[in-house]
C-alpha cells in the first residue's frame, strides 16, 4: 500500500529516512510527480526499475538540491551547462552531461552521460536537502503510462506497492522537463518541455539541434543546425507510444473533429480547446487555449477521459510553433505517434 505524507517537517524527515533506507519516495516537482530512489544505492535503483516496470537500459534523471552538486555527478561541466543552469535552475530543465565514473549504470542506462536537474518545487527541494544527495526519479507512473500531476494519481498508480507519497498539490507545469544534451559538439534538444526552445537558444546565443525523433515528428519551423556525426543518445520517449492512455486516442484537425466523432459512433470522448457545440456533453472536455494552461491540465484530462468508459479519445490538434512544441510532442505520443490514418491502432511498446 502506498501512503500519503504531508509537507510537515516530520513527514519530510521521514521521507528522507526512507530514501536512506533504500525505499521509494514519490514527491512533487513543478513538472510532474517523480518516483524517487537514492541515486547511489543500487538496491534502491533496482526496486525503482521493478516498480515502474521499466527496461533497464532506460536512463533516469538525478534530482539535485542545487547546481553545486553537479560536480559530483558529471566528470565535466561544459560552459553551456553553467549558462543554462544559471538561467533556468531551479526549473523544468534537465541537462545531459558526461557522467562521473561513480554514477551507477542503472542511472545512466549504461550510457556515458547522466541527466541532471534541480527541480523548482519547495517540497522537492526540502526533501533533496534533507536527504543531502542526488535522488534518481523518473515520473511516478508505470512505464509508458500517463505521468502523474497530483499525489492522488501516484497513489492510484502504485496502489499495490510500498511507496511513500509526499503530497505537494497539483504540479504547476504539468509536462515533463525539457531535456538538453550538452555532451556533444552541439547542444541538442531531446525532449521539449517547460523551458522553451527559444529561451534556451537566447540564453546560449546559438541554435539547438533537434533529436531525430523530434525532427521526424516536427515539420521543423527552424532550419536544422549541423548535427554531430556521433550516434544520437537514446532519446526519451524514442518509443512512439509513450505517455499514453489505455483508450485508443487520435489527433484530429479542428475542422473535422465533429465529423470524425460522428463517424466513430456513440462513446467517443473529445479533448478540445473550445466548449462542446451542443452545450452539456459529459464526454467533451475543454482545455484552455493558452499553451501553458493547456499543458498544466493535459495529463489529468487524459486520465479522466481514460477512466470514463469511452471507446475512443479524439484530441483536437493544437497550433504549430514553439509555444506549443511540448504539448504537440505529448499529444503525438498519446495518439501513438499517429494521426487520423492510425485511428484506434494500439501498440504495446510503451506498456
Ligand atoms: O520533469 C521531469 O523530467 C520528471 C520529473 C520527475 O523530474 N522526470 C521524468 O523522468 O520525466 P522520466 O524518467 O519519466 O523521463 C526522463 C527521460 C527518460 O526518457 C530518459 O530517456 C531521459 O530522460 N534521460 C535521462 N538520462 C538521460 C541521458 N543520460 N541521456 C539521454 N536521455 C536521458
Ligand atoms: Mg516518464
Amino acid at each position: 500500500m502506498s501512503r500519503l505524507l504531508t509537507s510537515s517537517e516530520h513527514d519530510v524527515a521521514r521521507a528522507a529516512d526512507a530514501l536512506r533506507g533504500g525505499g521509494l519516495v514519490a514527491f512533487p516537482t513543478e513538472t510532474v510527480y517523480g518516483l524517487g530512489a537514492a541515486a547511489r544505492d543500487r538496491g534502491a535503483l533496482a526496486r525503482l526499475y521493478a516498480a515502474k516496470g521499466r527496461p533497464l537500459d532506460h536512463p533516469v534523471i538525478v534530482h539535485l538540491p542545487s547546481a553545486d552538486a553537479v560536480a559530483s555527478w558529471a566528470r565535466e561541466v561544459p560552459a553551456r551547462a553553467m549558462v543554462l543552469a544559471g538561467a533556468f535552475w531551479p526549473g523544468p530543465l534537465t541537462l545531459v552531461l558526461p557522467r562521473a565514473a561513480a554514477v551507477p549504470d542503472q542511472v545512466t542506462g549504461g550510457q556515458d552521460t547522466v541527466g541532471l536537474r534541480v527541480p523548482d518545487h519547495p517540497l522537492a527541494l526540502r526533501l533533496l536537502r534533507a536527504f543531502g544527495d542526488g535522488v534518481a526519479a523518473p515520473s511516478a507512473n508505470r512505464f509508458g503510462r500517463i505521468s502523474p500531476t497530483t499525489a492522488r494519481h501516484v497513489v492510484e498508480e502504485f496502489d499495490d506497492l510500498d511507496v511513500l507519497v509526499l503530497d505537494g498539490g497539483p504540479c504547476r507545469v504539468g509536462l515533463e522537463s525539457t531535456i538538453v544534451d550538452l555532451s556533444g559538439d552541439v547542444p541538442r534538444l531531446l525532449r521539449p518541455g517547460g523551458v522553451h526552445r527559444r529561451a534556451l537558444e537566447e540564453a546560449l546565443g546559438e541554435r539547438l539541434a533537434l533529436a531525430d525523433h523530434l525532427l521526424e515528428r516536427e515539420a521543423a519551423p527552424h532550419a536544422e543546425p549541423g548535427r554531430p556525426s556521433s550516434p544520437a543518445p537514446r532519446a526519451p520517449g524514442g518509443l512512439p507510444r509513450h505517455y499514453a492512455p489505455n483508450t485508443p486516442a487520435e489527433l484530429v484537425a479542428p475542422n473535422v473533429l465533429e465529423a470524425r466523432r460522428r463517424e466513430l459512433g456513440a462513446r467517443v470522448a473529445v479533448l478540445a480547446r473550445r466548449p462542446a457545440p451542443t452545450g452539456a456533453d459529459p464526454w467533451w472536455l475543454e482545455l484552455p487555449g493558452d499553451p501553458t494552461a493547456y499543458g498544466r491540465g493535459l495529463y489529468a484530462a487524459l486520465r479522466r477521459l481514460d477512466a470514463s468508459g469511452c471507446s475512443h479519445i479524439l484530441i483536437e490538434a493544437v497550433p504549430e510553433g514553439d509555444d506549443w512544441l511540448a504539448v504537440r510532442d505529448r499529444l503525438r505520443r498519446a495518439a501513438g505517434g499517429g494521426t487520423a490514418e492510425r485511428a484506434g491502432r494500439r501498440t504495446e511498446d510503451g506498456a
